[in-house]
């Protein structure tokens, strides 16, 4: 292959996202890499590695637990601790020095967690106490996932509340906004969808009050921020973490809807299932959510140059999300913009380790 032809495409030109200037239309996706020291400190090598991957028109950092008890992966970085907003803030300004953008994503796990994360080896918590499938990620390896405990109604501005820390100290860490995860089945997601959540408290029941805490979360979040400088994530199909939904095409127009009162600046669409088929059978379009959503649509999962520039012809993405691609190609925007190659990420190097995987990958020049 040449590197002569360079592909024809506005993916490549600057968006205003809210009130902030992106170079293209390029998202390098939170994804997980399990390297945070003690107390869920971000590692000093998350500085070179987001640097590496700054050419993104906006890096959304990876999954960060708002508080001890959002946690469900050994090696996650937290947002809840001054020790963790100076580390952060050391990311922020060395992408903001190279003309990056940066955005944190909010993350509280719910039920997917394990006693061993949690503080005092306390059960975690969900909207009811029922075990999902799967297992937990420990400093013991993998251990089966267990029972949750049904967090009381008392205790709902509580997790509000972590949120609203969370993103209190994303923006004293010098993020450009934040992204509300409200996917993947972890607590805002199993509030959501009704194999989750089975309460019978204004949390719980109607499509309304299982959407309740993530308006709640939501408006917290929105008052630090301001809309313009927060995004949303939704899965409306997905079924990791074992979740599922018994309406979900009813579900997620009413969340969206209702999320327009916010005026977010963008919608992260996880299309299909997560980390898998973007087509799955029976499944509702994503694009009936573009269409109701007031703001940017960011589309995700398993795009490559031809079908995100295709995504745009057609109109049916603001935004594309990439995720396992901005593991082994750093420079990933060029490499698209001149139809280069692309390396592909070792499976071995993806969770936990040091700088090998991490911050090794070479750019086309280097290469
Ligand atoms: C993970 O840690 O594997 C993970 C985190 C967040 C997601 C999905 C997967 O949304």
């Amino acid at each position: 292959m040449t590197n002569t032809e360079t592909a024809k495409s506005d993916l490549f030109s600057p968006v205003m996202l809210g009130p902030i200037q992106l170079a293209n239309r390029i998202v390098m996706a939170p994804l997980t890499r399990s390297r945070a020291g003690d107390h869920d400190v971000p590692s000093e090598l998350a500085i070179e590695y987001y640097v590496q991957r700054a050419t993104a028109g906006l890096i959304i950092a990876e999954a960060t637990q708002v508080s001890p008890q959002g946690k469900g992966y050994v090696f996650t970085p937290g947002i809840y601790s001054d020790d963790q907003v100076q580390a952060w803030k050391k990311i922020t300004s060395a992408v903001h020095a190279v003309g990056g953008k940066i955005f944190l994503q909010l993350w509280h796990v719910g039920r997917i967690s394990h006693p061993s994360l949690q503080p005092d080896g306390a059960l975690p918590v969900a909207p009811s106490a029922i075990k999902p499938e799967g297992q937990a990620y420990t400093t013991a390896g993998f251990v089966p996932l267990l029972t949750p405990r049904a967090l009381a109604t008392s205790e709902m501005p509580e997790i509000v509340q972590q949120y609203r820390t969370g993103a209190e100290n994303a923006l004293a860490a010098g993020f450009d906004g934040v992204e509300i995860h409200a996917a993947n089945g972890y607590l805002l997601d199993q509030f959501l969808r009704d194999k989750t959540n089975q309460r019978n408290d204004a949390y719980g029941g109607s499509i309304e009050n299982r959407a309740r805490l993530l308006m709640e979360v939501t408006a917290a979040v929105v008052g630090v921020w301001g809309g313009e400088r927060v995004g949303i994530r939704l899965s409306p199909v997905s079924t990791f973490g074992d979740i599922a939904d018994s309406n979900p095409e009813a579900l997620f127009t009413h969340v969206v809807k209702a999320l327009n009162h916010f005026n977010l600046v963008y919608l992260h669409v996880i299309e299909g299932e997560t980390g898998g088929a973007r087509n799955l059978p029976g499944a509702f379009d994503p694009q009936i959510l573009h269409r109701l959503f007031n703001g940017l649509y960011m589309a995700n999962n398993g795009y490559d140059l031809n079908l995100a520039a295709d995504a745009r012809d057609e109109q049916r993405a603001d935004l594309v999300a990439f995720g396992r691609p901005f593991i082994s190609n750093p420079d990933l925007v060029e490499r698209l913009r001149v139809k280069a190659p692309l390396a592909e990420p070792d499976p071995a190097t993806m969770y936990g380790g040091g700088a090998a995987g991490y911050i090794d990958y070479p750019t086309m020049k280097t290469a």
